[in-house]
């Protein structure tokens, strides 16, 4: 079979505008989704966003907004689709779960595990924190409050319905401990704390419908058309939905599936590691490839959230900054995986130090040499200048130059690492610098070393050319704009790409 690549970002829910944190996962798929059309064509790589529009967070801030859900929801989600196309996001489909191909998928999914007996109805009474739309056991909450966001929980008593967890739960741990699914839930201290979960807690079923006198704004159970879907349930078959059907013989089938990454944030871990795995197994499904928790982008010492109110716009540091030096900070600052700090003067430092001193130097720098030396025509590599014996940094960066593509590869496909690859590049860019610096071009012309000078610098077109062809997926534009101005035989030189910011002038 062919390789494919399918990626998918959460569903982000539409009760409030993105931030930051959302434009991260978006921006770390979009980068591997392009990485992926580099290397297995366009044709093989899909690549899924989309947005969360049921359940009881949604039907509130709709009520304070004075609108239908339906109506809130299709202005907010308005919003989702303009930043994603400011942040050059390419994704290849958008999931609404307010689209009937999903609501379709959601009830046969539903009929299929009553049918099963996988879904069954009993009394449900216990503590539910209505923010999170969350059921807790007496023991998980202290002084009635909900254990993640702190507000009072409610006791309620009502008939529900169930989905067997527990069944499936001997199973899952099976699964993961596998040597061969080692890859199944990444990094592997997020694999650790899930095994460690379903080692010491017995799973109870989870609760997946909301009587409609509680919650109207959700999918009506096929079998109970006095319920709704819990949000969770409805929103994890998005993936699923999306990208096939199933057959009157409960079948499912698809072009695409199984996903070869589900990247999400550790905040959804459990839904993803626990829940999603177990729904597939019950329908007969393949697992995922691979669940990707990221860490969280904070704000001092606390989570960036909507319901912390404490949320930056990625629209106003892209317009102060640009497109690539936000793709570029995020990716770069923090390694994937772990928590990382979001500060304006932080994203300033990386800017001068990395692009306006590292690649922007090199770009102009070079460029300005060929203007000088060859009114503006690339030299040729021809044969004699092949052959040129190069100073021990040339020869070190001609052999990087060759292992550049791989090394970055083996970090992008193997533990999903974006912060390393970026520092393989720029490790090249450095050396180049400094070979600039060593070299002293200006005495090789001097000296009329015509040679070594034509072969000094086509070492360093080789250097800019590679490393923008590594960066295209993390900065698509940058790597447009190298390519345009260093052209295939004449440079069209431009600005400089990264004017450094004058930090005593910035306010
Ligand atoms: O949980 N740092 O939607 P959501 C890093 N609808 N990433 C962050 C972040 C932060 N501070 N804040 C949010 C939901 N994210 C459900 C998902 S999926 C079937 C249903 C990112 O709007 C991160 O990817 O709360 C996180 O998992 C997601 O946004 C949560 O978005
Ligand atoms: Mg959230």
């Amino acid at each position: 079979m062919k390789k494919k690549f399918y990626i998918t970002t959460p569903i982000y829910y539409v009760n409030a505008s993105p931030h930051i944190g959302h434009s991260y996962t978006c921006i770390a798929a979009d980068t591997l989704a392009r990485y992926n059309r580099q290397i297995l064509g366009k044709e093989n790589v899909w690549f899924l966003t989309g947005t969360d529009e049921h359940g009881q967070k949604i039907q509130k801030a709709s009520d304070e907004a004075k609108l239908s859900p339906q109506e809130f929801v299709d202005k907010v989600v308005v919003q989702f689709k303009e930043l994603w196309k400011a942040l050059d996001i390419s994704y290849d489909d958008f999931i609404r779960t307010t689209e009937d191909r999903h609501i379709r998928t959601v009830q046969k999914v539903l009929d299929i595990l009553h049918r099963k007996g996988d879904i069954y109805e009993d009394k449900y009474e216990g503590l539910y924190c209505t923010p999170c739309e969350t059921f807790w056991l007496q023991s998980q909450v202290e002084n009635q409050l909900c254990p993640d966001c702190k507000r009072p929980v409610e006791k309620i008593a009502e008939k529900n319905y169930f989905f067997k967890l527990e069944k499936y739960q001997k199973w899952l741990i099976e699964y993961i401990n596998k040597p061969e699914n080692a890859k199944f839930i990444l990094p592997s201290t997020r694999q650790n704390e899930v095994l460690k979960f379903l080692q010491i807690n017995t799973l109870s079923d989870l609760c997946i419908s909301r009587p409609k006198e509680r919650l109207n704004w959700g999918i009506p159970l096929p079998f109970a058309p006095g319920h709704v879907t819990y949000v969770w349930f409805d929103a994890l078959i998005n993936y699923i939905s999306a990208v096939g059907e199933f057959d009157d013989k409960d079948k499912y089938h698809s072009k695409w599936w199984p996903a070869e990454l589900h990247l999400i944030g550790k905040d959804i871990l459990r839904q993803h590691a626990i829940y999603w795995p177990i729904i597939l197994k019950a329908l007969d499904i393949e697992m995922p490839k691979t669940i990707f928790a990221h860490g969280w982008w904070m704000i001092g010492e606390d989570k960036m959230s909507k319901s912390r109110g404490n949320v930056v716009n990625p629209i106003d540091i892209v317009n102060k900054f640009g497109i690539d030096v936000y793709r570029y900070f995020l990716l770069r600052d923090v390694p994937f995986g772990l928590d990382g700090n979001f500060s304006e003067g932080a994203l300033i430092k990386r800017f001068n130090a990395d692009l306006a001193n590292d690649l922007g130097n090199l770009v102009y720098r070079v460029l300005t040499m060929i203007e000088k030396y060859y009114r503006g025509d690339i030299p040729l590599a021809d044969k004699k200048i092949q052959d040129i014996k190069l100073n021990a940094r040339g020869e070190k960066i001609k052999s990087i130059i060759k292992t550049l593509h791989q090394a970055v590869d083996a970090s992008l496909s193997g533990e999903c690492d974006f912060s390393l690859p970026l520092e393989k590049i720029w490790g090249l860019i450095n050396m180049a610098n400094k070979y600039v610096e060593e070299t002293k071009p200006w005495n090789l012309a001097k000296e009329n070393k015509t040679e070594e000078l034509k072969a000094f610098i086509r070492l360093l077109v080789e250097v800019i050319r590679e490393s923008s062809k590594e960066l295209s997926a993390f900065m698509p534009r940058t790597a447009e704009s190298i390519k345009a101005q260093l052209g295939s035989d004449k440079i069209n030189k431009g600005k400089p790409l990264f004017p450094r910011i004058d930090l005593s002038s910035k306010t």
